[in-house]
């Protein structure tokens, strides 16, 4: 049976479509490659004691874009800036979405030391632990649920040292999880489990491009970013560039072109 795109607006679990009316805020949305996608595992919830993800009346999931942030620079900064024009698309594509910003500088991660390490153990385990282990793993849990709870993903990553500034780092040791982001298979190995999910990563580096002699550097960022969010299960990693930024002499007509990229992404996340 052929569907109309209005019909394609709701993929129910176990595959049930449902109709909806031809209202302009759908029609708006169509103009974006992907249908809302309501998936069996998330349900009508609060996103950490805030508003209820379902539309009211429409029936369907209000789509939450997570931004992390993981540079320092604040208005400054290049890949926040390309990031923005990624944020206004998205929204006009998606005009019920939330957006959750999560600046990594101006946040306290909570310590990756002896403690959350046992910490980590104790739940591979089933065992309890210390207090400050136990509380620990708390704070572990509720910025994975932070991360978890969103459906798409946007990162700005300045190239720091060849790879990702160690912020971001930090952020990728605390929720990367067994059981919670992925899971290790005796045979298969690492499986993701942020199946589902999209990403656009903002790159910028400011010598560093594509293609340049390797004594201007070489990318553990992007190689490393990339690989880190296929192995959680987040694909596709859609790659927006500003490269570079300090050793060229076009960067206000590079920023033009990279905020298009940015915007195009966000009509195909
Ligand atoms: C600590 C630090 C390390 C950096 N390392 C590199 C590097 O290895 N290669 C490079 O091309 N640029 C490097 N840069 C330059 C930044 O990647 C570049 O300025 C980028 O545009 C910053 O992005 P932002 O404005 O979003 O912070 C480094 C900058 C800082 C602050």
């Amino acid at each position: 049976m052929a569907l109309s795109a209005a019909e394609k607006w709701l993929w129910l679990p176990r595959n049930r479509w449902v109709s909806l009316p031809d209202v302009p805020s759908l029609r708006r949305h169509r103009e974006c490659k992907h249908d809302t996608f309501v998936s069996p595992r998330r349900s009508l919830r609060s996103v950490r004691g805030g508003p209820v993800r379902y539309a009211a009346g429409a029936g369907r999931e209000v789509t939450r874009l997570l931004h992390v942030k993981a540079t320092p620079t604040g208005p400054r900064s290049r890949s926040a800036a390309v990031a923005e024009a990624f944020v206004d698309a998205f929204l006009e594509c998606h005009p019920q979405a939330t957006l959750d910003v999560l600046d990594l500088s101006a946040t306290t991660l909570p310590p990756v030391g002896a403690v959350a390490v046992a910490a980590k153990k104790n739940a591979i385990s089933g065992t309890t632990g210390s207090a400050d282990e136990a509380m620990s793993w708390q704070q572990t849990r509720d910025l994975v649920r932070r991360f978890t709870d969103a459906d798409h993903y946007l990162f700005s990553v300045p190239m720091w040292n060849f790879g990702i500034p160690y912020l971001l780092k930090h952020f990728i040791d605390i929720v990367t999880q067994p059981g919670l982001t992925f899971r290790l298979d005796p045979r298969h190995g690492y499986q993701g489990l942020l199946t589902g999910r999209r990403a656009c990563v903002v790159y910028t580096s400011g010598v560093y491009t594509p293609g340049c002699p390797p004594e201007f550097g070489v990318d553990f960022q992007s190689a490393y970013l990339n690989y880190w969010l296929r192995t959680i299960g987040v694909d596709p990693v859609i790659e927006v560039a500003l490269r570079p930024t300090d050793f060229t002499g076009s960067l206000a007509a590079d920023l033009d072109r990279a905020r298009e990229d940015a915007r195009k992404a966000a009509h195909t996340i």
